[in-house]
């Protein structure tokens, strides 16, 4: 559930209403609600109470220090995949005794920094990964807690792109060769053996997969065990999915509760990475109309966000719901393609969507919280979007919309 409301006409986040906000800010503007982000992280924390447990949020789903800001002060972890996302949660007031750190291909520059910092642990994808992180942890006469990051072989039967536990994906070490592999570690002269994880895919909505997968797991900590062994943390990944067009994945709460339940038993600290199940739906872009217009048959509302702001339904075909702000009664309904500025024909935000629109009106795409402003670029030399934060009645600037100028910072001519 989140609060993003529509009160008689007018879409509102929170108690604040979007058109001011698209008056105040400008357009394209991304638009999250903090009452909603930190519902999302309670119905996590609130689901694995009974158990040690660790919420390390995914700061690849959406890295404004706002909003990992927001998450740090109820307590949270942090998932990350670069040196930069730590920078980002350090400076955004996050402990980084709570951090984890995944990724296929850490620099040893990236590993150095992130000891230097303190992180909870590496989740570890491969057996030269190991000795790299050996090798930098010995440099700086610090020991490295690790964990591997096993593939489980589990179809989490979601888009291709966003699948990761499969043998053919590019993601962590096959669980048939895990306990060698654990051997070696454990006998590397830096390293603390500490966990187990495993991250299957994004955008799950079934909890099946997510069971299967931590069945292996458990195996494997067993076998561990008998091996002599002995893990202090078991890390279930995210991928946890939303409802985008009518999908019903479970309730972030049923989920957690099905996965430790299976922990029933075992001594260890559970460790969730959940990203799109806090951010997706707690975050709006609020784009304006520019022109409608028809080609033969084809009516396309042309609008100023593009996928260099939401590349989501341009990359994965991904369905997100597009809502006028203002119900526009006067405006006829038609069935238009939602298409931006940008010069491809990929660039759209919505296809076939029957809208009651005019020029000049606003709309919401919706469930745009999560891999939204991350993934935006400034193809086509656009500024990125703003990003603003409601909270209650109040709303703030977390992000300016860029400028001219910090197009081209960074580059020279020749002299
Ligand atoms: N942990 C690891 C190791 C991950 O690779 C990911 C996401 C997560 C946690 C968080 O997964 P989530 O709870 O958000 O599903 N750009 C794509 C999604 C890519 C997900 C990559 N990994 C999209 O827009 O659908």
């Amino acid at each position: 559930m989140d609060f993003f409301n529509r009160q008689n006409n007018s879409l509102y986040a929170e108690d604040c209403s979007v058109t001011e906000l698209a008056k105040t800010y400008g357009t394209p503007l991304y638009v999250y609600s903090r009452a909603t982000i930190e519902r999302h992280w309670h119905a996590f924390d609130q689901a694995a109470k009974d158990m040690k447990h660790l919420i390390c949020y995914a700061v690849k789903a959406s890295s404004n220090i706002a909003i990992l800001n927001v998450l740090a002060r109820l307590g949270s972890g942090f998932d990350i995949v670069s040196k930069g996302e730590l920078a980002r949660v350090i400076q955004a007031g996050g402990d980084p005794a709570k951090v984890v750190f995944s990724g296929v291909g850490k620099k040893a520059e990236e590993i150095a920094y992130a000891l230097e910092k303190g992180i909870h642990c590496f989740n570890v994808e491969s057996e030269a990964e190991l000795a790299r992180i050996n090798e930098v942890a010995a440099s700086m006469n610090m020991p490295a807690s690790i964990s591997m990051r096993v593939n489980p072989d589990v179809d989490a039967g979601t888009h291709p792109y966003i699948s990761t536990g499969l043998k053919d994906n590019k993601f962590g070490i096959p669980i048939d060769h895990a306990v060698e592999i654990y051997q070696k570690a454990a006998a590397m002269s830096h390293l603390v053996v500490k966990g187990v994880d495993c991250h299957i895919g994004s955008q799950l909505t079934e909890v099946q997969p997510f069971l299967d997968a931590l069945d292996r797991v458990l195996v494997l900590v067993d076998k561990l065990a008998d091996a002599g062994i002995k893990l202090s943390h078991i890390d279930v990944g995210g991928g946890l999915g939303v409802p985008y067009q009518g999908e019903q994945p479970p309730h972030p709460s049923e989920y957690a509760k099905a996965i430790a339940d299976k922990m029933q038993g075992y001594d260890l600290e559970l460790i969730y990475e959940p990203g799109r199940a806090i951010m997706a739906n707690a975050g709006i872009l609020v784009t304006e109309v520019e022109f409608l217009k028809t080609n033969q048959d084809k009516h396309f509302a042309i609008v100023d966000g593009a996928m260099n702001d939401l590349i989501r339904p341009a990359l994965y075909q991904a369905w997100q719901e597009i809502v006028p702000v203002e119900l526009n009664a006067n405006a006829p309904t038609q069935n238009y393609d939602v298409v931006g500025p940008v010069c491809e024909t990929g660039d759209f935000l919505g296809k076939n969507r029957d809208l009651a629109i005019a020029a000049g009106d606003l709309l919401a795409v919706r469930s745009a919280g999560a891999y939204g402003f991350t993934m935006s670029s400034n193809y086509n030399s656009r500024p990125r979007a703003a990003e603003v934060m409601v909270d209650g009645e109040q709303s703030h600037l977390i992000r300016q919309r860029e400028s001219l100028e910090s197009l081209w910072q960074g580059e020279a001519v020749l002299p």
